[in-house]
């Protein structure tokens, strides 16, 4: 080696991303002043270019029938709005806002660059985006292009620019909407453009090549460089790409989108006054809404719970609690949802009935200042033609057209909810970034569903009925860590000196930390982190994982029958096939929790994850150990199952933080009873309790200042006491015992309370 390589442990610590943007936080202003809204917004996406007058005019009748106040206009409008290149033609959708504004309806205006007309694919082929295996995806369906693309580039901002210098002022719009779902279907294009601005892109973070070997630790298969010009998009390879370098594609990628968005956003800032949204897709792995929150002044979701999944309304509270943590604390507003079913699934089953106005208010409990609906009408023809619509094709005679009318005529009601807070004392961590490296990692473990710890956790909480904020891993002005009795840290995969420091401090303060492995095993490049994983919440956690221990599936034992032949193996027992491992109550209060969640007591399981965890004996750093109590104990794996070799080891630690808190660190994938066990547990260190206390089977509550929300999510009414204020859906006063029929909801305000409880 002629020149040493910088080596990559030099690179600066990996800092979580930094979200504070002109949007975000304390900054933000509440929806419904941006929007002059009195009630929420209700309404959906409007498509007239499909229908002829006769149809509009009856729109608007319906329109108001249902209560509806705001339309998305224009998502995918881009071929009638410039049928040839340079050519526009906005005067039709002018005259729908008059039309609208005229009958009371607001417009969130698309600057409907969501999908180029087909010109740009005939004129411009190379705009069309390029899959991993080389092959340009044609015109004919939706979101042909490629982010990278001087001519996509261009032609949208020159779109949004005519739009926003016609209708920037108009007061009939009250929103804009850039693009649509950005990276729904392209989240990612391999095709020579973006090949160069990868390159441009590591330029930028890397300064040269030789930064980018030792980041990339290139000497491993010869993949070393020695020209920026040689690297390119990890495209179809033999096989295993390299980790650090699929974990900067996926950087780059959401960047490249990202970038298309905010271009958007300063032209129709120049133009306009008014808030800009993009409607997000939840917590959708290729982008991370940490980074886009903060060039938005509204946050928005897309949201299809399955109604065929027993666990959609947790769905309905995950998606949610996101969205207010994106929006820095304030609400937001639920941009699309399926009337009904979609068209998408295997099987698109219907909202059974009051699920609509159940999901739609669950929605405002978790934040939400506005309810639309994909879409208005239903498609007569397309691709979505079997996807509901807030007007069937059976028109008015049926049960969604009423379940529609009962949706709006709610919301109507709820205008004292507008703006209020949520106040959560639980965080659940969530970061991109840490998402990105495990699913680049080869191994340790296949990655599962998206965030799939955290939304584990989350779920826990949820059915124990305890409010929960979702927050970013990096520091956030407007949501401190210290402000929260019990944080969780699922599967954050990055180590993170700065959030390790901050947790610290909130163990310190009182709070309790929950740790959830696989945490810490990479630094930002991908690359291992030595010496233990955990990296630096070791001095916190007092303890290390030394070695992992995946449980695979069942390998090779659905023939039962060969143990009576097989003499040489059959006396071989292969427990990592097996998907479960034993853990063992040591600690006594776990042990008391577990007796009262039944008889006989439930025993502690967990499935697809352990490690192996060695206490910390001798600090690292005596100075800040100094005072700090020994790690106790609280389960270990009892040799059940899979974790048969890791018998006798710590599966659950807890070291106390000094005062009240402490940092409790999980080695396994515990099972949801065993998750419960265990917050039993924490949440009575942390004086954590659920919203309302002792409720029925199926019942959910969640309160936004005055405002009590029980939504009754169960096939079984359910009587509830103790409910006092007034029912603002019917108007009438609750004195205490009310009955919720199967999927309805009550949202009672009560002035006795003081608003900031
Ligand atoms: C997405 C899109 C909509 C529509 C719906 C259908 O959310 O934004 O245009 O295609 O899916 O569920
Ligand atoms: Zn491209």
């Amino acid at each position: 080696m002629t020149s040493p390589a910088p080596s990559a442990s030099s690179a600066s610590a990996p800092q979580p991303v930094q979200t504070p943007g002109p949007g975000t936080a304390a900054r933000r202003r509440p929806p419904h002043e941006l929007l002059g809204l009195t009630s929420p917004a209700y309404g959906g996406d409007y498509n007239p270019e499909q229908w002829d007058e006769a149809t509009f005019a009856e729109d608007l009748e319906l329109m108001a029938e249902a209560d509806v106040n705001m339309v998305s206009l224009g998502i995918f409008s881009w071929a009638r709005l410039e049928p040839r290149e340079g050519d526009y033609e906005l005067d039709w959708l002018v005259e729908v806002i008059d039309r609208l504004h005229d009958a009371g309806i607001a417009v969130d205006l698309a600057t409907a660059t969501a999908s180029p007309p087909a010109w740009m694919a005939a004129e411009h082929p190379e705009s069309l985006p390029m899959s991993a295996d080389g092959v340009r995806l044609g015109f004919g369906s939706r979101q042909q292009y490629c982010p990278s693309s001087a001519v996509y580039r261009e032609r949208s901002a020159a779109l949004a620019q005519a739009l926003a210098e016609r209708l920037g002022d108009h007061p009939g719009v009250v929103m804009w909407h850039i693009g649509n779902e950005y990276g729904c279907h392209t989240a990612e294009c391999f095709c020579p453009a973006c090949a160069q601005a990868f390159r441009s892109w590591l330029a930028h973070r890397y300064g040269d090549v030789e930064h980018l070997n030792a980041a990339w630790g290139t000497d491993f298969w010869s993949q070393r460089y020695t020209s920026l010009e040689q690297v390119g998009p990890p495209a179809a390879m033999p096989t295993f790409h390299n980790p650090a370098q699929l974990l900067d594609w996926r950087r780059f990628s959401d960047h490249q989108l990202r970038s298309l968005m905010e271009a958007e956003a300063r032209i129709l800032r120049e133009h306009s006054s008014r808030p800009i949204t993009t409607n997000f897709m939840g917590d959708f792995p290729a982008t991370d809404y940490w980074r886009w929150a903060g060039a938005l002044d509204i946050i928005s979701d897309d949201s299809y719970p399955d109604p065929a999944d027993e666990a959609a309304a947790h769905e309905v509270a995950w998606a949610g609690d996101l969205m207010r943590g994106l929006a820095g604390g304030h609400p937001w507003i639920l941009m699309e949802q399926a009337p009904s079913a979609v068209q998408w699934r295997g099987r698109n089953s219907p909202k059974r009935p009051g699920q609509l106005l159940l999901w739609s208010l669950a929605r405002v409990a978790h934040g939400a200042d506005g309810i639309l609906q994909f879409q208005w009408r239903q498609s007569r023809q397309g691709a979505e033609t079997f996807h509901s619509g807030m007007v069937p094709h059976a028109g008015r005679a049926s049960r969604t057209w009423e379940e529609v009318v009962a949706t709006g005529r709610a919301l109507k009601r709820l205008g004292p909810v507008l703006g209020e807070p949520v106040r959560a004392q639980v965080a659940v961590v969530l970061d991109w970034d840490s998402q990105w490296a495990m699913s680049s990692a080869i191994g340790p473990v296949e990655p599962g569903e998206r965030f799939e710890t955290a939304r584990a956790w989350h779920r826990s909480l949820w059915e124990a009925g305890i409010a929960t904020d979702v927050v970013p891993a990096a520091a956030d002005p407007g949501a401190e860590l210290t402000g929260y009795r019990l944080i969780i840290v699922p599967a954050v995969f990055i180590d993170y000196p700065e959030l390790a420091g901050r947790l610290e401090q909130a163990a310190a303060a009182g709070a309790q930390v929950v740790v959830v492995g696989p945490t810490g095993v990479v630094d930002a490049n991908a690359g291992a982190v030595l010496g233990g994983y955990l990296g630096s919440l070791r001095p916190l956690l007092g303890v290390r994982v030394t070695d992992h221990a995946a449980l695979s599936g069942p390998v090779g034992r659905t023939d039962s029958r060969a143990a009576l032949v097989n003499r040489l193996s059959r006396v071989v027992e292969a427990p990592a096939a097996e998907t479960w491992t034993g853990l063992e109550a040591v600690s006594v209060p776990l042990r008391r929790v577990l007796d009262q969640m039944g008889s006989p007591a439930p025993d502690l399981r967990a499935g697809g994850w352990a490690e192996e965890v060695r206490v910390d004996e001798a600090p690292d750093d005596a100075d800040t150990d100094e005072g700090r109590e020994p790690v106790e104990v609280v389960a270990v794996f009892d040799g059940r199952g899979g974790g048969a070799d890791l018998a006798g080891w710590p599966a659950i630690t807890r070291r106390p933080a000094g005062g009240a808190g402490a940092a409790w660190y999980v080695a396994a994938d515990l099972d949801a009873v065993s998750r419960a066990a265990l917050l039993r547990l924490v949440c009575a260190h942390a004086r954590v309790r659920p919203v309302v206390a002792d409720l029925p089977d199926g019942v959910e509550a969640q309160r936004r200042g005055q405002v009590l929300f029980l939504l009754n999510h169960g096939d079984r009414a359910a009587e509830v006491t103790g409910v006092v204020g007034t029912d603002l859906l019917s108007g009438e006063a609750c004195t205490g015992h009310v009955v919720l029929a199967p999927r309805s909801a009550l949202v009672v305000l009560d002035n006795t309370r003081p608003a900031s409880v």
